[in-house]
């Protein structure tokens, strides 16, 4: 089959990173008979660099006839000055609003291998295998107001928590159709104790879960949650929550599966459903969780696998393509279980190799 991808490197690591991951789609192609027509854009701080815009138009254009998009990561000190009119973040937001990807899916699983990367300690770490549901494209980064001003009593900022009731059926139903295919468990996340949006969002999350008589829906704190996730990390199975919170306990996630460059994500148009007979592709913009690392950009010591495995859900959510995801997957754990390491998850500081002999390794075992 045919199948059309735009792809974003972006900034600092990002190139490094989508290099690879384009080397395993390349493979998956030549095994599985496939073409993959590629289209490359520019985005972030090199965009702003050559065109003065953060997501330039005609990186828009190229991202609109597409079955998915593949990012790499934007930002850099470079582009940090306080006060500066356009940042490389807004990129990356602008694409998410202007795309309608409001379902951001982060799976966290703690590789067995990679225990002693973590800092928590080993027992803890066993069977965590979750995935993080993250509204994408409302709440406290989009709500309006939104903005800054000076009275006679001095300056003020603010952000708008803000849902309607559709915006959150439909993040809370991603949650319910992935709780389906897994352990059949729903984590609610909010602060139903002190937010309206918060009220809103447990009423309508307990109208959708009378759809799904089978998945349990559970509503928890997502202050408490943040401890929780620490205290008993293999009780969770789907999370879904608010942007914000999202963001913030993906990160904390993260920990858990020894090195934030394990891990992949997905930014999704629509509601996926992917039942091994049954699949319904949405168009996707896949990126790795980890940020441009400008600290070690252009040293090829990168750790490819997120963006590799975000690869993988893009074959899987927007091309239909489950047995060529697994392929890619099944090919990362068992280069992971022979030893190779990038130097983000060396335990011992030594025999590291580097992301391109990582991707290659990868790609040739697919
Ligand atoms: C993420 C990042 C972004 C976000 C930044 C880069 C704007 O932290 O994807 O989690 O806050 O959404
Ligand atoms: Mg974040």
């Amino acid at each position: 089959m045919n199948f059309s991808v735009t792809v974003l490197p972006g900034d600092g690591i990002g190139p490094e990173v989508t290099a690879e991951a384009v080397k395993v789609l390349d493979v998956v192609g030549d095994r599985f008979g496939h073409t993959f027509d590629l289209k490359f854009g520019k985005i972030g701080g090199t965009a702003i660099d050559e065109t003065g815009m953060a997501l330039p138009v005609e990186t828009i254009d190229k991202c609109s006839k597409v079955d998915a998009i593949l990012f790499g990561a934007v930002g850099g000190p470079k582009w940090d000055k306080a006060g500066a009119s356009v940042r490389p973040e807004d990129g990356i937001l602008a694409i998410r609003k202007n795309l309608g990807l409001f379902a951001n899916l982060r799976p966290v699983k703690a590789y067995p291998t990679l225990v002693n990367s973590s800092p928590l300690k080993p027992h803890l770490l066993k069977d965590v295998d979750m995935m993080i549901v993250r509204e994408l494209t409302g709440g406290l980064y989009f709500g309006k107001p939104k903005k800054r001003w000076t009275t006679s009593r001095g300056r003020r900022g603010v952000d708008t928590m803000k849902y309607t009731e559709q915006e959150i059926e439909r993040i809370v139903r991603v949650g319910f159709e992935l709780a389906q295919g897994r352990r059949k468990l729903l984590t609610s996340a909010d602060k139903f104790n002190v937010l309206e949006s918060s009220r809103l969002w447990r009423e309508v999350a307990i109208e959708v879960s009378e759809e799904y008589p089978d998945v349990e829906l559970e509503h928890i704190l997502v202050d408490n949650l943040a401890m929780q996730l620490i205290r008993d990390p293999s009780h969770y199975d789907v999370i879904v929550a608010e942007n914000t919170f999202g963001d913030i306990i993906s990160d904390e996630a993260a920990v858990l599966s020894g090195s934030l460059g394990m891990l992949p994500s997905a930014s999704l148009a629509g509601v996926p459903r992917s039942d091994g007979e049954r699949s319904f592709t949405v168009l996707g913009l896949y990126e790795p969780i980890h940020g441009s690392a400008p600290d070690i950009a252009g040293r090829g010591i990168a750790n490819p696998v997120g963006t590799i495995l975000s690869t993988a859900m893009l074959l899987r959510h927007s091309l239909g393509l489950n047995s060529e995801a697994k392929a890619v997957e099944d090919s990362v754990d068992g280069i992971l279980a022979e030893g190779y390491r990038t130097p983000d998850i060396v335990t011992d500081g030594t025999g590291a190799i580097s992301t391109k002999e990582f991707g290659d390794l990868i790609a040739g075992r697919v």
